[in-house]
C-alpha cells in the first residue's frame, strides 16, 4: 500500500519557530515528528510515502531523502498554474489539503486505495485497523475519528449506524453535530481523486468531504489511544510530553545518549537528553522537558514541560517552564521563562530577566528588559 502524507502547511500557530523549519520537522524526544509517523507506515506495511510538500519543501528533502524504513519517499510539490498564482499573489500559494493529495494522483495507484495522513498528528492510531474496516464496508473514503472537547479546532461529524457519517462540518463556530473529530487520517479509493479539481486550491474537508457526507459515501472509523493534532505550542508540547512518557513505560531507562551529566544534577522522568548534551551540578531537568543535542545547562538550572533544541545554552539558575527554545539560543544566568514561550533561534536573553506568560520572540532578537505583558510578540 501507499502512503500520501500532507506535509505542506506553513505552521503559523508555530511562529516564529516554524518560520526556520517546517512543523514536520519539529522534535519530539529529539526526533522530527515526521520520522515518527514514517516509522509506524513501514510497520503496517507502506512500501511508498509519498510527501505532498510546499512551503520549505527542500528541507524536508534534505532531512528524509529517497527512502526511509525501508520505504520510498518521493516528493510532490504544490503547483499552481501561472494564472491563479498572479491571482493570489498576496496571499501564500498552496494547493490546500485537497489539492495536494491530487497533486499527487501520478504516484499513486489507479487500482489500488491508499492512506492519507494529516503530517502534524502524533498518533499511535492502527493504520492497518482503519485499512480493514475500508476493505471490510467497501467503502470509497474511510476518515479516521477521534473523541475531542473542543470542536471549533477540528471538522466534525455525525455518525450513523456506528459506520457512515451523514455530516461533515469544518470547524464548526457552534452546534457541532458531535465530539466526533475528524482525526486527520484517511483511506481513500483511487476514484476519491476523480472529485478533486486539478491544480487548483481545494480543501478536502469544506469541498469534498461534505458532499460525500451527503450521499453516504463516508465510512468512519472510531480510533482512541495517543492522538495530538501538533498544530499550536501548548499540542505540541503535550505531544512532547505524552510521547515521553510512552517511551518511559515501554524503555524504563530515561532516553539519554550523552555522558555530561554532573552527578549532583538530577532529571526527574520522563526526560529526552541528546548526544553531547552538559547538564551542570544541582539542576533539576524533568518532567517532560527534550534537550535537543549540545544543549549546555548552567548550575542550579529548573526546567520542566519543555523542549529545547539543539545547541541552545541555559545558564546559572536559569528557570524555564512549559515553554519551547529554538536553536542556538543563549539564555543568560536566572532568568525566568513562564508558560507558552516560544522563543525564536540564536535569540540572546540577558542575565535576571523575566518572561510573561505566551510570549514569542522572533529568531536572533536580543532581549535586555523584562518583558511584562503576556502573549506580546517581539
Ligand atoms: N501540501 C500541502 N498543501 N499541505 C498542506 C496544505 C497545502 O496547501 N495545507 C495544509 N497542509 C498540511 C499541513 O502541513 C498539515 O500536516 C495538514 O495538511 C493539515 O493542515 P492543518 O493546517 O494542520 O489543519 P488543521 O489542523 O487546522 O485541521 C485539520 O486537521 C484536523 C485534525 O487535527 C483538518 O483536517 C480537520 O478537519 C481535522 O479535524
Ligand atoms: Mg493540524
Amino acid at each position: 500500500m501507499k502512503a500520501v502524507i500532507l506535509a505542506g502547511g506553513f505552521g503559523t500557530r508555530l511562529r516564529p519557530l516554524s518560520c526556520t523549519r517546517p512543523k514536520l520537522i519539529f522534535p519530539i524526544a529529539n526526533r522530527p515528528l515526521l520520522d515518527l509517523t514514517l516509522s509506524r507506515l513501514a510497520e503496517h506495511g507502506v512500501k511508498e510515502t509519498i510527501l505532498a510538500v510546499n512551503f520549505m519543501a527542500d528541507t524536508l528533502e534534505h532531512v528524509f531523502g529517497s527512502s526511509r524504513f525501508g520505504m520510498k519517499i518521493h516528493y510532490s510539490k504544490d503547483i499552481i498554474p501561472n494564472t491563479q498564482a498572479q491571482a493570489k499573489a498576496c496571499s501564500p500559494k498552496s494547493l490546500g489539503t485537497g489539492g495536494a493529495i491530487k497533486q499527487a494522483e501520478n504516484l499513486l495507484d489507479d487500482k489500488e486505495p491508499f492512506l492519507a495522513l494529516n503530517g502534524d498528528i502524533l498518533t499511535n492510531a492502527n493504520y492497518s485497523a482503519i485499512v480493514e474496516t475500508h476493505r471490510k464496508l467497501e467503502s470509497l473514503a474511510t476518515i479516521a475519528l477521534r473523541r475531542v472537547n473542543n470542536p471549533s479546532r477540528y471538522g466534525m461529524v455525525r455518525l450513523q449506524d456506528g459506520r457512515y457519517i451523514s455530516e461533515f462540518v469544518e470547524k464548526p463556530s457552534s452546534g457541532a453535530p458531535s465530539n466526533l473529530a475528524n482525526a486527520g487520517i484517511y483511506v481513500f479509493e483511487p476514484q476519491v481523486l476523480k472529485l478533486i479539481p486539478k491544480s487548483q486550491s481545494c480543501s478536502i474537508e469544506r469541498e469534498i468531504f461534505p458532499k460525500l457526507a451527503r450521499k453516504r459515501r463516508l465510512v468512519g472509523h472510531e480510533i482512541r489511544g495517543l492522538w495530538v493534532d501538533v498544530g499550536k505550542p501548548s499540542d505540541y508540547i503535550k505531544a512532547n510530553k505524552l510521547w515521553l512518557n510512552t517511551q518511559s513505560r515501554v524503555h524504563q531507562k530515561p532516553m539519554i545518549t550523552g555522558t555530561g551529566i554532573e552527578v549532583s544534577a538530577k532529571l526527574k522522568k520522563a526526560v529526552a537528553i541528546g548526544e553531547d548534551v552538559k547538564i551542570k551540578g544541582g539542576a533539576i531537568i524533568g518532567p517532560n522537558v527534550s534537550l535537543g543535542k549540545k544543549v549546555c545547562v548552567g548550575s542550579g538550572v529548573k526546567i520542566r514541560d519543555s523542549i529545547i533544541f539543539p545547541r541552545t545554552i541555559i545558564s546559572d539558575y536559569s528557570i524555564v517552564e512549559g515553554t519551547v527554545i529554538g536553536e542556538a539560543a543563549v539564555i543568560g544566568k536566572r532568568v525566568r521563562i513562564r508558560e507558552g514561550c516560544l522563543i525564536g533561534d540564536n535569540t540572546i536573553i540577558h542575565d535576571n530577566i523575566t518572561l510573561a506568560k505566551d510570549v514569542k520572540i522572533c529568531p536572533s532578537k536580543e532581549i535586555f528588559d523584562n518583558i511584562v505583558d503576556s502573549g506580546c510578540v517581539i
